[in-house]
């Protein structure tokens, strides 16, 4: 895995109206991955994106550019196969939303896809511990998940140093998503994080390109 921390601006935070033209802006200011955030009313108290969005993402994106799906919905199974079928190349599902972790682990990655389990901050990182050496990432949130632009809960990076203490980053990438600007970013990257997802932060500057160089510098 390259060393360098990557980033991923989060389309929650883009102009709705014109989401192709902010995909298109990420792009060329240098992101690593565009991370699509499914809510379903449920889970979270809020509505966003579906497969549809991932798949027009995908038109849009280099090969290279990983399309970063993060599904914070109930039942996550049942929706799997459509978001492959799409062009999603990594899923994370929530271990409070789901039983059967393990089989859906299988199923993302038997497809050729990669594999994320995602943790709340206020959820026991003793939940998401056996299934390290199991997923491709672990995205710890840091917030609570619904909304963006809301402020980074510091305990969180303590989920970081722990998942990191057992799981070497060539075996494991750590996303944080949530609250992340320079100054956070850099924390996480301490702790341990290796992919920074960000929205307000990214999006609803001017200066994208120099945000995501000091998101990816401090290490
Ligand atoms: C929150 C989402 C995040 C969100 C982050 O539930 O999962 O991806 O877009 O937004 P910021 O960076 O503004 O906190
Ligand atoms: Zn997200």
């Amino acid at each position: 895995m390259n060393d360098q921390t990557k980033v991923y601006p989060s389309l929650l935070a883009a102009d709705f109206g014109n989401i192709q033209k902010d995909v298109e802006r990420c792009l060329s200011s240098g992101a690593d991955g565009i991370h699509i955030d499914v809510m379903d009313g449920h889970f979270v108290k809020n509505l966003a994106f579906s497969q549809k969005t991932v798949a027009a993402v995908r038109k849009v994106v280099p090969q290279e550019c990983d399309v970063d799906v993060h599904l914070m919905m109930y039942n996550p199974f049942e929706y799997i196969e459509s978001f492959i079928e799409n062009g999603a190349k990594r899923i994370s599902f929530h271990i409070e939303a789901t039983e059967g972790a393990d089989e859906i682990i299988e199923y993302i990655k038997k497809s050729g896809c990669k594999a994320g389990i995602a943790i709340n901050p206020s959820t026991s990182v003793e939940l998401i511990l056996k299934y390290l050496d199991m997923v491709d990432s672990l995205l710890v949130m840091g917030v609570e998940p619904g909304h963006g632009s809301q402020q980074f809960i510091p305990d969180v990076l303590n989920t970081v140093k722990i998942a990191r203490a057992i799981a070497p980053r060539e075996k494991l990438a750590i996303q944080v998503d949530g609250g992340i600007d320079s100054k956070t970013g850099a924390e996480c990257v301490k702790c341990g994080a290796n992919i920074l997802v960000s929205g307000s932060y990214l999006l609803a500057g001017s200066a994208m390109p120099a945000s995501i160089q000091k998101l990816r510098n401090k290490q």
